[in-house]
């Protein structure tokens, strides 16, 4: 009964030319398009659909304005896939599509479903880092790029009204496997098959935080990319497009200590690169970040005014048992 991770990501957003466009700069593949929906197929094989938030297809849900509104779960066998269906079938309407699709909405109304999902194998091949002394790349230069080329979805993020509540669902429901705890923050989770540090990072809409306004919406997705050169050079293609600039810039979160580079979306939200993120398995133990923002970034480029005082080094392991402290 395992989940591999995010199979696809159905958004509904105002204007789906424009969209488009933005994910086909992005680096994403388009594969089909028409007025009604524009489908991109990552090289691992999960995909990416953007619609009308108009759209009938779109199921009804808790969430606010334009973003992601369906998640799709890939499963990886039928068995683990009918298994989840019988256990959520208990206490909630689940609907099959024709494709066999299992769709549902969680304890607090996020849309969700959940699919078999044949994930291909990638490659990647960052280049090797030289640092003084520690030669591991002699005569030979670094990969050159003209932009950016996701290859996988990493994770979602969803504003909650109560995150801790929220996460219960995945955690009893899913069997996903909780990473960390930023105290009043949020949770971040990951499927039970799946290796990245999360999947799935659901944070506190009441937060005094851009795009945050007390209810539940979609935040950001996060696309994996091989490294710091292919966000950048993803970075600049899009600023040479004329997309809006981040606000961020480049930085490095502590919590997964993945690289990041942020853009405004025009689906709502952001469409985030990522890189060098954590790969963990159940041997990982989770901590509770406690001075939240400590977690949040080791550097930034543009530095906001919220970290513009260091925050303290302070952070705490827990128990690895899922379980939240109060
Ligand atoms: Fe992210």
């Amino acid at each position: 009964m395992t989940i591999l991770g995010i199979k696809t990501l159905i958004y509904g957003v105002e204007d789906v030319p424009v969209c488009t466009k933005f994910f086909e700069d992005f680096g994403l593949p388009l594969i089909e398009s028409d007025a009604e929906q524009a489908v991109f197929v990552l090289p691992e094989g999960s995909s990416v659909i953007v619609r009308s938030i108009e759209d009938k297809r779109l199921p009804k849900c808790a969430l606010e304005g334009p973003g992601v509104r369906e998640v799709v779960w890939g499963v990886d066998t039928h068995e683990s896939l009918g298994e989840l269906i019988s256990s959520l079938s208990t206490d909630r309407a689940v609907t099959i599509d024709d494709d066999g699709d299992a769709h549902f909405l969680s304890d607090c109304g996020l849309p969700m479903a959940l699919s078999v999902f044949c994930k291909r194998h990638i490659v990647s091949s960052p280049d090797s880092l030289n640092a003084p002394g520690a030669v591991t790349r002699l005569n030979t230069h670094r990969k050159w790029r003209r932009r950016a080329h996701p290859k996988t979805i990493q994770h979602v993020v969803f504003a909650v009204k109560d995150f801790k509540k929220s996460f219960a669902f995945f955690r009893d429901r899913l069997k996903f496997r909780m990473s960390d705890y930023q105290r009043g923050f949020g949770i971040y989770s990951r499927a039970a098959g799946s290796n990245s540090h999360h999947n799935l990072f659901l944070i506190d809409a009441a937060l005094p935080f851009p795009g945050l306004d007390g209810r539940p919406r979609f935040h950001h997705a996060n696309y994996g990319v091989e490294d710091i050169d292919e966000i950048m050079t993803g970075a600049n293609f899009m600023e040479r497009k004329g997309w809006p600039k981040s606000h961020l810039g480049l930085g490095r979160h502590r919590i997964d200590s993945a690289l990041f580079f942020y853009l405004p979306c025009p689906t709502g939200g952001e469409a985030e690169y990522g890189a060098d993120g954590d790969f963990i398995d159940d041997a990982w133990v989770p901590r509770e970040w406690t001075v939240p923002l400590f977690g949040y970034a080791h550097f930034v480029h543009n530095l906001p005014e919220w970290l513009r005082e260091a925050p303290a080094w302070e952070f705490k392991y827990m128990d690895s048992n899922g379980q939240l402290p109060d």
